[in-house]
This record gives structure tokens, sequence and C-alpha cells, in this order.
């Protein structure tokens, strides 16, 4: 069952992420090829790369929402492309995805945390309060009764944060996730992480500078891997 997301305490136990001899290709042009990677739990991998690269399309993969062209992402030990019906959506569940451009839908900023919670069995009145808490704690609880898509570009990411995070889910992915945050809540969603980190959980973090590297690992004490993407080369036809 669902706890509070107390960012503190409880170890998490994620299964094992890997890349193996995998090729994407996306509207003609080859992004990369043979990539082998490993994504442990406890492990922090940061994908650098110049834009059009390929990051998201990484991300995409390891989350399982695309399937590559050559090679297989393996979670916990087995392809996703055979992970079917309630495996899928139980291993889909150990993901905590947030998007380059987070979606959110029209209802409250409570509600875009609360409705997934409910969808996984949690009851209506404590489904509220641990979607409050994680507004809380990443500081927007005092739009939890805006309607989400009046949001500015940081409050959604934020947002879109604390709904990633609010099942603690052993894996988090995060497309350039402090890119519309000050400072100090940049520091705020870092700080989150390497505290995810310590927990034992894994974290994939796409971005464009080497700003955040410092920052996280001072606080988790965990040395990130980094996957440096290479411009894309058209492929000929
Ligand atoms: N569904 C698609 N069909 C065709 N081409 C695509 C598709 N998705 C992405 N691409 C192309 O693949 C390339 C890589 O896209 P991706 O979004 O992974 O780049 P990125 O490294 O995340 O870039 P950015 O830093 O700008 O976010 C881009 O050239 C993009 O136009
Ligand atoms: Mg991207």
């Amino acid at each position: 069952m669902m706890r509070a997301p107390s960012h503190g305490g409880d170890r998490i136990d994620p299964p094992e992420v890997r890349c193996v001899d995998v090729a994407a290709t996306l509207g003609g042009t080859r992004l990369f090829r043979a990539l082998d990677l490993e994504i442990a739990p406890g492990q922090w991998l940061t994908i650098l790369g110049p834009s059009g690269s390929g990051k998201t399309t990484m991300l995409r993969l390891l989350a399982g929402l695309l399937e590559p062209n050559e090679g297989d992402v393996l979670v916990g030990g087995r392809p996703w492309a055979r992970l079917r019906g309630e495996e899928r959506v139980s291993m889909r569940r150990k993901f905590g995805y947030v998007q380059q451009q987070p979606g959110l839908f029209h209802a409250t900023v409570l509600e875009n945390l609360a409705i997934p919670l409910r969808w996984r069995g949690l009851p209506r009145d404590e489904a509220s309060e641990v979607a409050r808490d994680a507004l809380a704690a990443v500081g927007v609880d005092h739009l939890a009764s805006k309607n989400a898509l009046t949001l500015s570009g940081g409050e959604r990411q934020r947002v879109a944060f604390a709904r990633a995070i609010v099942p603690r889910p052993g894996i988090l992915l995060l497309d350039e996730f402090t890119n519309h945050q000050d400072t100090e809540r940049a520091d705020l969603l870092e700080g989150i992480v390497a505290q995810h980190l310590r927990s034992g959980g894994s974290a994939t973090v796409v971005a464009h500078d080497l700003g955040h590297v410092d920052r996280i690992r001072r606080a988790s004490a965990v040395d990130p891997k980094v996957c440096v993407m290479a411009w894309a080369v058209p492929t000929r036809t």
C-alpha cells in the first residue's frame, strides 16, 4: 500500500534498468546505436548532449514508452517488450517520469496528484492528504485549488515533479526538471532527488549543463555516471 512521501527513512529497492545494444532511429535519423548502459539501485545517471541528440528519446526508451529499433531495454532483467497487462502496469508504477513539457489535466492541482493516487487504490481522504503533503514538499501547496492548466511554466514543472515523486517510485526519470526554476527552487527539487538516491532509489537526469551535478553530489554523496549524446547522424536511405 502507498505511503506518504516522507522523503526520508524508508529504503527503496528499485529494479535495475539496462540497455543492451540499443539503437534508436526517429524520422529517418539515427540518434544512437550500440548503446549499453545500466542504472542500478542507488545509482545516478546524468545524460548530457546537444539539442536534438536524443536525450528525451533515451528517457522514453528507459520508461518503456518507446521500443528500440534494435536491442533491448531490460527492467528487472526482463525486456519491456515482453511485459504485458498487469505486469506492465506494475512495472510502470516503479517509475516516476517528469517529462520535459509535463502535461497536467484540466482539474485542480490537488486533483492532478490525488486522482492518480486513487487509481492506485488509496481512499479519497488519504489521497488528498498525501497529495497535499507532496505539494507542500515542493512549495506549491498554495496552488492546490487552482486549475492546473492556468499555472506558469515553473509552477507546472513543480506540480509535475510532486506528482511523479508522490508514490515514492524507485526509479526517477527527470527531463531538464529544473529548467524553469530559480536557484532556490532548483535546490529544493535537487535536494529531494538527493534524498531519493540516499534511500537507494535510482535517478536518470537529463541536463544541459553540469551545474546540477555538484549540487546533487554534495547533498547525496552519490557520484553520477555521465552519458554524453553526440550529434545525431542522418541515416542514408
Ligand atoms: N516521434 C518522432 N518522429 C520523428 N522524429 C522525432 C520524433 N521524436 C523525436 N524526433 C527527433 O529526434 C531527435 C531527438 O529528439 P529528442 O527529443 O530526443 O532530443 P533532445 O536531445 O531531448 O533535445 P532537446 O535538448 O531539444 O530537448 C530530434 O531531431 C527530434 O526532432
Ligand atoms: Mg529533450
